[in-house]
């Protein structure tokens, strides 16, 4: 695979509202940001993955957007923009934003012009008949009730696949494609290096039939998702858009699967750089959702990995993350956030930045932070959650105990949580009332008391960053599985012309053995344990212990 920044980049993903907080009002910022970039480039990232941070009437944090054009007022002007933009560059960071395309917010000017019936707006959003006086098919939203919502000034219904105040755009209609291709040029234009594509995969839409399955991830999947004209946009995007740039792209969507991925990313096809596939997200989501938590098995998400390594190899190029501003967070979900913590912390780190592909740190897990458990739905914040209440126990009858369980561990609110600089009051992340509550564990975990400490989760994070980009077989070199059937171990083989390395972890309380032929040809390059055990001629891991032997 040729060489390029992204590839060998390593991003940090910021959830501006939860960053920090410059003036006091308890939303995290831009200049906030600013104020931390030196911070930001004492991880060793190259570039920062900003979520929304466009005018928006927040009912989505964002991805509801009004305005393309200007900054959400809460997080600055866009004077601060354009400093945040050329500070970051002083310091040789790279910035990729969000481009929300799939939908607008129902107070973007295009979809208020667009419910006037002889508008020539009207064809920017999916409006139909309701027939027999209910939704016109039986398409679910992704957050809860009908996809379809009638509006009285239309007197037809709009399609929203996410909330109410999230109209999907119509793709078919060339003055949209080409007005959101405008609204790349404008940020590209001032210099961003690029775009994570939120839900891309769903911006085609397939006949608007009734979804034969019961299970809403499956309408996902198989209605919503890969829509027949898909591959028409992204390639007419490349050549009006990327084509024109040194830009990166990453493109976010459900329904991108082992089947499918190669379409976008397939670097003949001129599509997409990288995808996020929720292969290993989905994991432990039953056929309720997010909410109806279920087990995970560990040697299918071990093949996860394996599997889409296998399907780009020399093809496209993958995206290696275990969680963002959507999911639990990492510690919690895949390691151990009790008294593993900080091996557990470790080990994640290890894999997120030994795997072939752009490796991505969501805020906070440079630091181990955990899950949050509030003990009221009002201390939630988000419209998912919120909707799922009302659905699943307000109107389904479930057990409130029970959700309260599942939304423990599974709420998006657990990463979204503020970040955690000190063990001052909130954190140090705001001196006022912060939006959403702090996980009160701030005081044991935080960035000042991890900066000073050599064994700390932070100063790991730093160490493996350095060794991934001072040794980059872990970027480009091939990769094979070991022991694949292992219940407790994920090790791996990365190998090129420039070295050899075998990585294990142990993602267990238990001992596990590595079996390594020739061991005496390896020797421990970098680990979260201070030494490393060998006995009878095998690697002897301890919980969750992760390591990384180089060929000498
Ligand atoms: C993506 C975003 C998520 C948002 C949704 C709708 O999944 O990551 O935060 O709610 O799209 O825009
Ligand atoms: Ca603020």
């Amino acid at each position: 695979m040729n060489r390029t920044w992204w590839k060998e980049g390593i991003v940090y993903q910021i959830y501006p509202r939860s960053y920090k907080d410059s003036n006091g009002d308890g939303v995290g910022d831009l200049n906030g940001i600013i104020s931390q970039l030196d911070y930001i480039k004492s991880l060793g990232v190259d570039i920062i993955w900003l979520c929304p941070v466009y005018q928006s009437p927040n009912d989505d944090n964002g991805y509801d957007i009004s305005d393309y054009y200007n900054i959400m007022d809460e997080f600055g002007t866009m004077d601060d923009f354009d400093r945040l933009l050329s500070e970051m560059k002083q310091r040789g960071l790279r910035l990729v934003m969000d481009l929300v395309a799939n939908h607008t917010s129902d107070e973007h000017q295009w979809f208020l012009e667009s419910r006037e019936k002889d508008s020539p707006k009207r064809d920017y959003y999916i409006w139909r008949d309701g027939v027999d006086g209910a939704a016109p098919n039986n398409w679910q939203s992704i957050f809860s009730g009908s996809a379809w919502k009638y509006d009285e000034i239309a007197s037809q219904y709009y399609l929203h696949l996410f909330t109410k105040k999230q109209p999907d755009l119509n793709w078919e209609n060339p003055a949209v494609r080409q007005g959101i291709y405008d609204v790349m040029k404008f940020w590209l234009d001032k210099g961003i290096d690029g775009f994570r594509m939120d839900v891309i995969s769903v911006i085609s839409k397939k006949n608007y039939e009734d979804s034969p399955y019961p299970a809403l991830n499956d309408t996902i999947s198989k209605v919503y998702a890969n829509g027949p004209k898909i591959h028409e946009y992204l390639q007419e995007m490349h050549q009006e858009v990327m084509s024109k740039y040194d830009m990166m792209t990453v493109g976010e969507g459900p329904g991108i699967s082992l089947e499918t991925g190669l379409s976008y990313v397939d670097e003949a096809r001129k599509e997409l750089n990288m995808v996020f596939h929720f292969d290993h997200m989905f994991i432990d989501h039953g056929a309720g959702g997010k909410f109806d938590v279920v087990p995970y098995d560990f040697v299918h998400f071990k093949q996860v990995f394996a599997k889409w390594d296998e399907l780009l190899r020399g093809r496209g190029w993958g995206s290696i993350f275990l969680g963002n501003h959507d999911f639990p967070r990492i510690v919690s979900r895949f390691g151990n956030d009790g008294d593993y913590w900080s091996q557990a912390a470790k080990l994640l780190a290890t894999m997120l930045l030994s795997l072939r592909g752009t490796s991505y740190i969501y805020q906070g897990d440079e630091i181990g932070m955990t899950n949050v458990a509030f003990d009221s739905i009002e201390d939630y914040d988000d419209v998912e959650t919120h909707n799922s209440y009302q659905e699943e126990v307000v109107e389904g009858g479930r057990d409130l105990e029970d959700f309260m369980k599942a939304v423990h561990i599974q709420a998006r609110d657990n990463a979204r949580t503020p970040m955690h600089w000190s063990n001052e009051e909130n954190a140090g992340f705001t001196d006022g009332n912060p939006w959403l509550k702090l996980n009160p564990n701030y005081p044991k975990i935080n960035v000042a008391a991890q900066q000073e400490d050599d064994a700390s989760v932070l100063n790991y994070y730093r160490k493996m960053v350095r060794f991934r980009k001072a040794h980059l077989t872990l970027v480009y070199g091939d990769f094979e599985m070991l022991a694949p059937d292992h219940q407790q171990l994920f090790a791996y083989r990365r190998w090129d012309e420039g070295g050899e390395y075998v990585i294990a972890h142990n993602f267990s309380e238990q001992e596990s053995t590595l079996a390594l032929d020739n061991i005496a040809t390896y020797e421990k390059a970098i680990g979260n344990y201070p030494d490393h055990q060998i006995k009878d001629g095998q690697v002897q891991l301890r919980p969750w212990e992760s390591i990384i032997y180089q060929k000498k």
